[in-house]
């Protein structure tokens, strides 16, 4: 599976979050991660489906929107109209996880569910053994805010997904989400993590350190 460098603009300059889409486009990513907070599932405000809308007319980027919302079900057309290529939803609120899961699938968007740092795989099989997923989204920090540290735990999640994945039909990419550095590459690409978001370790260094990063990765990958 690739392996994929996912900065996340929450760490970008919010007076200007296309300078860093440009930023990441000229670096030669792929994908750009952007995370959406309702202050009720996670104790931070972020933006909206109007901030995406407008990012997606300046950029080609693959937007992996991360939907941290007590109602993400809700939110599922508007970020579908404002261009999102993947929508990640957590398994955490109560919802109809698989009907939520379908209708993204019935855009014709790609799906992630994503689990805390707190929550059991066994929560997820219900949903990814009865419906196909794009992504299984690992957070490895309690989500709300960039900046904080990588739980290391968390690759034993990792890894017992990367078999279930092995063992049987599936093929969803595992992404990790918060607090990832450098040093955290080698032993999540052994559990078996394909995308690595990056918020503060791409975005709050200068740039040659972000080149430097960026050109690290992806010499690990
Ligand atoms: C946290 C977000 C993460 C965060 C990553 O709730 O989901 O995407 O922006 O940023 P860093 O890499 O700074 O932890
Ligand atoms: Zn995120």
């Amino acid at each position: 599976m690739e392996k994929i460098l996912a900065p996340s603009i929450l760490a970008g300059n919010h007076a200007n979050l296309n300078h860093a889409l440009k930023i990441a486009e000229v670096d030669g990513r792929k994908w750009i991660h952007l995370d959406i907070m309702d202050g009720h599932f996670v104790p931070n405000l972020s933006f909206g489906p109007q901030t995406v809308a407008d990012l997606r007319k300046e950029s080609g980027l693959f937007f992996d929107v991360h939907l941290m919302l007590d109602n993400p079900h809700l939110y599922v057309n508007a970020f579908h109209e404002a261009g999102a290529d993947l929508i990640t939803i957590h398994i955490e609120p109560s919802y109809d996880h698989l009907e939520a899961i379908k209708h993204i699938k019935s855009l014709g968007k790609k799906v992630g569910i994503a689990l805390n740092p707190g929550t059991s795989v066994d929560d997820i099989y219900k949903v990814i053994n009865a419906v196909s997923v794009d992504l299984v989204l690992c957070m490895t920090v309690n989500p709300g805010f960039g900046g904080q540290s990588f739980i290391y735990d968390i690759l034993k999640k990792v890894e017992v997904l990367a078999k279930h994945r092995d063992n049987t039909a599936n093929n969803f990419m595992i992404e990790v989400d918060g607090g990832v550095g450098f040093e955290h590459i080698q032993p999540c690409l052994n559990a078996g993590v394909d995308i690595f978001v990056a918020g503060t370790a791409y975005y709050k260094g200068s740039d040659s350190e972000r080149r430097e990063f960026a050109q690290a990765v992806g010499e690990k990958f």
